[in-house]
C-alpha cells in the first residue's frame, strides 16, 4: 500500500448518498411542488410496473452508542412507542391523500431504519406494519428489510417480521472486542448477533447482512482480525464495513472518547485492507464503497447486471424511485428533488398531527444537477462514467478532466477522451479513493467550498 497517498487525499469529503449532498441544498420545495413531483413519479414506477419505496425512521434507541452519526432520541420510556406510531400512520394517511392514491400504493420496497426499529415491541412492530402495508399492494420482486440492535431484538420480533414477509435484516455488530465495546458503549455478545442470524435464517430471510465499523477507539490489527475471522464464522450475505465518520462538531457524545485512541489515516486505512483481505479470502466480494457481499446475494448479482444502486439507504440491488419517507428527519426523493422532514421529533409530531406534510428542507434539483448527480452515481455504483463534451447537458463536464488530472497523475483514475468522448474508470488502487473522485464532479462544492467543517475525512 502507499500510504503518502492516504496522507495526501485525506480531508474532509460527502460520503455522497445523494447529489447535491445535504449541505448544499439550496432550493427548498414547498409542501405543494413536493407532492406534485413525488406524484409524477409514482404515476411513473406505475406505469413502468414498478412500484414506490417506503422508508420508515424509527429514532428511539434504548442506550447510546458514543460513536453513532445517526439521528436518535436516547430512552428508556417505552411510552413514546404507540404515539409515534400513531404519527407515522397519520403522516401515510396524509400522503395518500395528498396524492390522491384511491386504491392500493404499488410497493417495490419497505425499509425500517433508524435509531432501532425492534424498540418497538412485537405488538407495536405489528401494528405498524399492518397499517402501512394493509394500504400497499406489493410488486412480485419486492423488498422488505429492517435494522435491528441484537441487543433488544427477541424471536418474537423476528416472529413478526417474518409474518409480514421480510425478506432481508441488518444487524447492527459494528465490533466484538470487548474494549472497543466498552469504549464506545455498546456491549454485545457474539451468542446475541448468532441467535437471530440463525433463526431469521430459520423463519425464511434470505439475506442477512452486518454493519461493522473500522477507526473506532482502540481498534488494533489483532481486534479488528479477531472481530472478522467471528463474522466471517456467521457468514452474514452481506456486510457493511463503514469508515468511522467523526463529526464531533455535529455529535458531542464523540466528544466522550480521546481522540488520541482513534486510529487515523493510514493506520485507520490498514485495518480496512487488512478486514477487506480477510473478507476476500473468505468468499467476499467487495461492492462500490465500503460493502462486501457473497456471490449468492443480489447485491453480488446486481454488480454483475450493472444495476448496483446507491441511495440513503445505502447500496441497494436496483434501482428503486420513488422513496415516500416516513418518520423524524426522514428524506425522501422523487429523484427531481428531495424533501427532509422536521428533525426535532416534537415539531415533528406537531405538525403531522395539525395535518401537514412534515417536511422541513428539501432541494429541488436544476439540470446541472440532475447531469451531475447521473455521474457520481455512476462512480459510487461502477466505478466508472463517460460524457460527451458535446452535448451531455452541463458546461461543468468541459472542467472535469482538469479537476482529474492529479488523480489520474497518481494512478488513481483513467481518462480518455475520443472524439469528444470522455471515459472516466476508477483504478483498483483509486478505490479507496472514490469519495475524493466524485468530489472532482461535484460543481457545488467545487464552486463554494465549506466555511466550516461539514464532512469526515475521506479516509
Ligand atoms: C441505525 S444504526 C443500525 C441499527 C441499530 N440502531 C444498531 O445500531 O444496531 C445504522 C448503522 O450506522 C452505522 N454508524 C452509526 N454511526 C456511525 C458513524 N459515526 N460512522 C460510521 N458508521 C456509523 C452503524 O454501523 C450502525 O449499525
Ligand atoms: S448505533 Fe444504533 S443503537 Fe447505537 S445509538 Fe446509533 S442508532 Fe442507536
Amino acid at each position: 500500500m502507499d500510504f503518502s497517498l492516504f496522507k495526501k487525499y485525506n480531508i474532509p469529503g460527502p460520503r455522497y448518498t445523494s447529489y447535491p449532498t445535504v449541505p448544499y441544498w439550496d432550493t427548498n420545495p414547498t409542501s405543494e411542488q413536493w407532492i406534485s413531483d413525488l406524484k409524477l413519479a409514482i404515476e411513473d414506477a406505475t406505469a413502468q410496473n414498478m412500484g414506490a419505496a417506503i422508508y420508515v425512521h424509527v429514532p428511539f434507541c434504548e442506550s447510546l452508542c458514543t460513536y453513532c452519526g445517526c439521528n436518535t432520541r436516547i430512552t428508556r420510556n417505552h411510552a413514546v412507542a404507540n404515539p409515534y406510531i400513531d404519527v407515522l400512520l397519520k403522516e401515510f394517511d396524509l400522503y395518500r391523500k395528498k396524492l390522491a392514491i384511491n386504491g392500493k400504493l404499488k410497493l417495490s420496497e419497505l425499509h425500517l431504519g433508524g435509531g432501532t426499529p425492534t424498540f418497538l415491541s412485537p405488538p407495536e412492530l405489528g401494528r405498524l406494519l399492518e397499517g402501512l402495508l394493509s394500504q400497499c399492494e406489493l410488486t412480485p420482486d419486492h423488498e422488505l428489510s429492517i435494522e435491528v440492535d441484537p441487543r433488544v431484538t427477541g424471536n418474537e420480533h423476528l416472529a413478526v417480521l417474518s409474518r409480514f414477509g421480510f425478506n432481508r435484516i441488518s444487524l447492527g455488530v459494528q465490533d466484538f472486542d470487548p474494549k472497543v465495546q466498552e469504549i464506545v458503549h455498546r456491549v454485545q455478545s457474539v451468542a446475541q448477533v448468532r441467535d437471530i442470524t440463525v433463526n431469521a435464517r430459520t423463519l425464511g430471510m434470505s439475506s442477512v447482512n452486518y454493519d461493522l465499523i473500522y477507526g473506532l477507539p482502540f481498534q488494533s490489527s489483532d481486534s479488528i482480525q479477531n472481530t472478522i475471522q467471528k463474522v466471517i464464522e456467521l457468514k452474514p450475505d452481506r456486510i457493511a464495513f463503514y469508515s468511522y465518520a467523526h463529526v464531533p462538531w455535529i455529535k458531542a457524545s464523540q466528544r466522550r472518547f480521546t481522540e488520541a485512541d482513534l486510529p487515523t489515516g493510514d493506520e485507520k486505512r490498514a485495518l480496512y485492507e487488512l478486514g477487506r483481505n480477510l473478507l476476500e479470502e473468505a468468499g467476499y466480494f467487495e461492492i462500490g464503497m465500503d460493502h462486501f457481499a457473497l456471490k449468492t446475494d443480489s447485491l453480488y448479482a446486481a454488480v454483475q447486471k450493472n444495476e448496483l444502486h446507491r441511495n440513503f439507504m445505502g447500496y441497494t440491488a436496483r434501482n428503486v424511485s420513488p422513496i415516500l419517507a416516513l418518520g423524524v428527519s426522514a428524506i425522501g426523493d422523487s429523484w427531481n428533488s428531495f424533501a427532509q422532514n422536521e428533525k426535532l421529533l416534537e415539531t415533528y409530531q406537531e405538525r403531522v398531527n395539525k395535518g401537514e406534510i412534515p417536511i422541513q428542507r428539501g432541494h429541488l434539483l436544476n439540470d446541472e444537477d440532475l447531469v451531475l448527480r447521473r455521474h457520481i452515481l455512476n462512480l459510487m455504483t461502477h466505478l466508472e462514467t463517460a460524457w460527451s463534451l458535446k452535448d451531455d447537458g452541463t458546461e461543468y463536464l468541459a472542467v472535469v478532466p482538469s479537476r482529474l488530472t492529479e488523480l489520474q497523475k497518481d494512478g488513481l483514475v483513467e481518462v480518455k477522451t475520443e472524439d469528444d468522448e470522455v471515459h472516466c474508470q476508477v483504478t483498483e488502487k483509486g478505490r479507496p479513493f472514490l469519495r475524493n473522485i466524485c468530489m472532482a464532479f461535484d460543481a457545488r462544492l467545487v464552486r463554494k467550498a465549506p466555511e466550516t467543517k461539514l464532512f469526515s475525512q475521506t479516509v
